[in-house]
């Protein structure tokens, strides 16, 4: 039985591949340490799309997803805001406020973000929705040793978290991609059940992780809407 446990948490904190399909990481209580870490070899990227599912009844600041490498803590952020439906995305340190999509509380939300180094373009999309395309940051790519956390916001690779900025609730379905994903795949993605190509850079369905405090491998609980 031990040995059972043993292996049950070796499997769970080893940073081999994994395929989560069907899996939520709940996140159960405000803290600055509780996160999970995301694993990938990349070091130069032109272009990044992030989608992810989450679940949450956060009223404050808080942190969907957290890319810090050693030049920029910020170098790619979705970061909601405590006032209703605003948003921040940061891409190379510098940040962009978005605002007026429908941010609901205690729903699954399906959220997407885009970011291009040639044209600077940053852009939101939730379930499906699109926010305006604005300027963020041109000219250079995402470059360095990649720290991803989810559940924390890093102002240091891989710490410095701020427990007001943490995330409480459940995520799942995280991807990442190298280039700027279609309109008609983020449309695939935020309906759950239709089927997308999955990100090339951080794979929900063979996920290289590594969790860190009280952060819960749980069955996915879709609500009826
Ligand atoms: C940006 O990254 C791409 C590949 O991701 C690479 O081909 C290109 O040379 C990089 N650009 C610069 C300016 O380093």
């Amino acid at each position: 039985m031990e040995l059972l446990l043993l292996l049950v948490m070796l499997t769970v904190c080893a940073a081999s591949p994994q395929d989560l399909h069907g899996k939520m990481f709940t996140f159960p209580q405000q803290t600055n340490t509780a996160h999970v870490r995301l694993t990938t070899s990349r070091q130069d990227l032109k272009a990044v799309s992030v989608c992810l599912r989450s679940f949450t009844d956060l009223r404050r600041d808080h942190s969907l997803f957290s890319l810090a490498t050693p030049s920029a803590d910020n170098d790619f952020l979705i970061f909601k805001k405590a006032a209703d439906d605003e948003f921040e995305i940061w891409a190379k340190d510098v940040m962009t406020d978005f605002g007026g999509l429908k941010y609901k509380l205690n729903t699954w939300l399906s959220i997407c973000s885009t970011w291009d180094a040639a044209s600077g373009l940053t852009q939101l999309w939730i379930d499906g929705k699109q926010s305006s395309r604005k300027f963020t940051s041109s000219g250079s790519n995402i470059t360095g040793t990649m720290t991803i956390v989810l559940g924390q916001d890093q102002d240091g690779p891989g710490g410095a978290f701020d427990s007001k900025q943490s995330f409480v609730g459940m995520m799942s379905d995280v991807h990442m991609w190298d280039y700027v994903i279609s309109p008609r795949e983020i449309q695939n993605y935020a309906q759950v059940f239709i089927s997308f190509t999955p990100g090339n850079v951080i794979n929900w369905r063979e996920l290289e992780f590594q969790t860190t405090g009280r952060v819960l491998i749980e069955e996915e609980q879709w609500s009826i809407a």
